[in-house]
């Protein structure tokens, strides 16, 4: 076991991994006039939940517009996910060299009309649990930008991990063996599913279902001006939005074995929790 580090004022990646959450003051992404009608239009249309973006392979995603449109929206896009490495790179240095960029994503839709299922309602409470790409125990560490000109962007917060894990780990149940790797053959999933991601899938559905937990867990409220951005290990604390339209987000994974102190990481809670290794 690692000796956990000091705390470092300077370095927001203590705070991330004690709180799961911070937010970036003065940090505003710039989105120029053009981009913001674009982005406008496709809020009003509100037909998509998610337009996303892999820097990787410079990809767009679900983007339901015109072409030249598309174009412009990646663009913005790729600027964004450096933009967000950049800034986590400033903000949290100690992660610098083992953070991995993921997607990013537009949300275009107005949150309070959002009509979707169940298990993709992010108005409900729930930690974040990729169905086609398993993370296999690394942290999800997500940056948000609300690049609404004129709404806030509202998130309710809930228990902490250890909690929230001891809540639903009893209505969990185990794979059925070989379907893991039999999903992953077929490219239902990017990755075999380990039993960390097979859990955290669980508790992810399971909390969303909830409507108990969903009507008493709500601990505190964060508002997000716009222009706002903040930080949150989405994979430790459960968040659900309640109001907003128009937002940016990057995806990175971390590595459990960069954190200050591994132990408080969702997997090697769940491992202790459950007695087994998990990935
Ligand atoms: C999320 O649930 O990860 C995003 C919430 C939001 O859309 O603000
Ligand atoms: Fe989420």
């Amino acid at each position: 076991m690692q000796a956990p580090t000091l705390d470092d004022p300077d370095d927001l990646s203590f705070k991330l991994e004690r709180e799961a959450f911070a937010r970036a003051p003065d940090r505003s992404f710039d989105v120029s006039r053009e981009e913001r009608r674009l982005l406008g239009v496709e809020a009003a249309r509100g037909r998509r939940k998610v337009v996303s973006y892999d820097p990787g392979r410079r990809r767009l995603k679900g983007w339901p517009g015109a072409q030249d449109e598309g174009e412009a929206v990646k663009a913005m896009l790729a600027r964004f996910a450096s933009w967000a490495s950049d800034l986590v790179r400033d903000l949290a240095p100690s992660y610098a060299g083992r953070i991995e960029l993921a997607r990013a994503s537009y949300r275009p839709r107005r949150i309070e009309d959002a009509p979707l299922s169940w298990r993709k309602d992010d108005r409900r409470l729930h930690l974040d649990a990729f169905r086609t790409r398993p993370v296999g125990g690394r942290r999800i560490l997500r940056l948000f930008a609300n690049v609404d000109a004129e709404r806030e962007r509202v998130w309710d917060l809930g228990e902490d991990f250890t909690r929230h894990a001891r809540r639903f780990l009893p209505l969990t149940r185990p794979a059925t063996p070989g379907v893991p790797t039999l999903l992953a053959a077929v490219g239902a999933t990017k990755a075999v599913r380990t039993p960390y991601d097979q859990l955290m899938l669980q508790i992810h559905d399971l909390a969303k279902s909830d409507e108990g937990y969903q009507r008493t867990s709500r601990l505190r409220q964060e508002t997000f001006e716009p222009g706002e951005t903040w930080l949150a290990f989405t994979d430790q604390i459960p968040h659900a939005v309640v109001a907003g339209r128009m937002m940016l987000e990057q995806t990175f994974y971390l590595p459990v074995d960069a954190l200050h102190d591994e132990q408080r990481s969702p997997l090697r809670i769940l491992e202790h929790l459950t007695g087994r290794s998990l990935v």
